[in-house]
This record gives C-alpha cells, structure tokens and sequence, in this order.
C-alpha cells in the first residue's frame, strides 16, 4: 500500500541529497511533492524525472515570502498541504569559536534555524483549517551532542530539536505533528569534500567513522522522513528521531561487551556476598 497517497507536501532543499531523497520516495509512496530549493537546474530536471506529481519552486528559505510562494504552488496544484520537510542546509560558518565572525554566524543561522522557524509556522497555518498535517525538520546528531559539527551548526541544530518540541506542544491540539530527524553523516554533495569531492571516497570515510561500519546514505534518512510524514506515526510528535548508527550512544563499545567482561562478571555479585557475610 501506498503510505503518502493524496498527501501533498513541499520539501525545501529537496534538489539534492537528503532532501532529493526524500522527494523521491513522497513520489514512490503515492504523494505529490514541490521542491522548493535555490538550483534551479537540479530541482528542474528531478521534477522532469519525476513526473505530474512533482514541481519546482525557486526558493531561498531565508525569504517568507519564498516558503510562503512555495506552499501557496503546492495547495494550488495538489490540494491542502498535509506535509512539510524543513531539510534545506549549509555548514556555514566554520572554525574557532574564537575567530567566527557575525555576519557568517547571521547567514549560517539564518538558513540552519531562522528558515525552520519559518517553515514550521506557514506550513501550521496552511495545515490548519484541515486540522491534520505532519512537519519534519532536519536536525543533525550535533543538534543532540557537542563536538559533531562546528559550532554555529551544532547551535542551529540543537535549535531545531528545540523548536520541534515547542511547536510540538501548541499544535498537537490543532492535530499537527512536529517532528525532527538527527542524522549522522551521509553522504551527499554536503559532506562531498570528505572524500575530495569523490563520493565512494567519502562513503568509505564515513562508514569508518559508523558504530555500524557502514555509510549512512541519503535513502537510509528519507525513510525516517517517511516514516513521520506517515500515518504509521500518528501518535508521534515533539520527538527527534536519531538516526547515525548508534553514534551518539557512545561510539566505542563499552567494557562489558569486549574482553574485560570477565573482569566484571562477579562485581555485583562479590559486593552483594560481601554485605551478606557482614550482616551474617
Ligand atoms: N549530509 C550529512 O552528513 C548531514 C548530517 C546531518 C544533518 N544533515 C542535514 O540534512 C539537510 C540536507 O543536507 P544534505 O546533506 O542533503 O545536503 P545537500 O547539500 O545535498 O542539500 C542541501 C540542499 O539545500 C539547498 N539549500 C541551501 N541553502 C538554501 C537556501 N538558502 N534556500 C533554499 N535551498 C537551499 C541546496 O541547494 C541543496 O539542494 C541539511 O539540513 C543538513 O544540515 C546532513
């Protein structure tokens, strides 16, 4: 069956990577999506592939009035929104804390968080008057631990998980659900120079990098997107779904699932035979 049939739902950055993905698989389940991104080109030749159900919008998500056009071509050709994908990214301002300058940590915020914002609040109004409607945003897994990414980046994700839950809080009673998607790194033209620019190179980086010892690709996140776009996840909003290989667990296994294991086999059981003999 298909999961997104009738939905209609607008994808910004959707002309690449993740958001390309994702895109993809709205159109496989059924949906109709508009990709609202800033390459024309790309975005122009993917809704060509992708056939009736799909359109392109020339969108910079730092404008309004942008996502407001881009939700607006969305309702007019396929019905009421009932989905929206906050996926649009930079990595923006990169470096020592000490040496960021402002004007890089305004434009890395305005695209990372302040476009979110935006995103979340005319995709809640244009999905109000139907009382039903699924948000997703891109957060990252240094929107949930320090150290993943740089520190704009790391302040505008942890920024979306907030959101996310707050917007969650007040929309819940107007039956829209807000929820997030943390991935790990993926390999996409976003984290391309990983692997100088050669993306089976930066597969190999990343899968060595992965608890898992595999590359996270854009579909492994898509179907997270899905999954919360989906009615499978009616019940479901102010959560952040973390998807990055059990990374943010704690990457290294811990010591009693490796050799030192014996060393911890009795530790519990001595203490608790040494309060028994003491109190005995
Ligand atoms: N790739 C990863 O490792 C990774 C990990 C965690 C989170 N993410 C997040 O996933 C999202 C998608 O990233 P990706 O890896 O697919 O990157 P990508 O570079 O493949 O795609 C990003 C898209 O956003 C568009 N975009 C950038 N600025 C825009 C603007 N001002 N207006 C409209 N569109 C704009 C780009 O044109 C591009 O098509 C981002 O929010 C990113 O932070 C990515």
């Amino acid at each position: 069956m298909e999961k997104l049939r009738g939905h209609c739902v607008v994808v910004t950055g959707g002309a690449s990577g993740i958001g390309e993905a994702t895109a993809r698989a709205i159109v496989a389940e059924g949906g109709s999506v508009v990709i609202a991104d800033l390459q024309d080109e790309r975005g122009g030749a993917l809704v060509a592939e992708l056939g009736e159900r799909a359109l392109f919008h020339h969108t910079d998500v730092t404008q309004e009035a942008d996502i407001i056009a881009a939700i607006d071509l969305a309702q007019k050709h396929f019905g009421p929104l009932t989905g929206m994908v906050n996926n649009a990214g930079i990595v923006g301002a990169i470096g020592s804390i000490m040496d960021t300058d402002v004007e890089a940590f305004d434009h890395t915020m305005a695209i990372l968080s302040r476009a979110v914002f935006l995103g979340i609040k005319h995709a809640a109004r244009a999905m109000r008057p139907q009382g039903r409607g699924s948000i997703v945003s891109l957060a990252s897994t240094a929107g949930v631990v320090g150290g993943q990414g740089p520190h704009v980046y790391t302040m505008a994700k942890h920024g979306v998980v907030g959101i996310t839950k707050s917007a969650a809080c007040e929309l819940s009673r107007l039956g829209i659900r807000v929820n997030a998607v943390a991935p790990g790194g993926t390999v996409t033209p976003m984290t391309d120079a990983l692997g100088d620019n050669n993306p089976e190179s930066t597969a190999q980086f990343i899968a060595q990098s992965s608890p898992l010892g595999i590359a996270c690709m854009p579909d492994d996140i898509a179907r997270g997107i899905l999954f919360l776009l989906s009615d499978d996840t009616r019940y479901m909003t102010g959560h952040t779904l973390v998807i990055d290989a059990g990374l943010t667990t704690g990457a290294e296994p811990p010591p009693f699932f490796s050799q030192e294991a014996d060393l911890l086999l009795h530790a519990g059981q001595r203490g608790s035979d040494s309060v028994k003999a003491a109190s005995s």
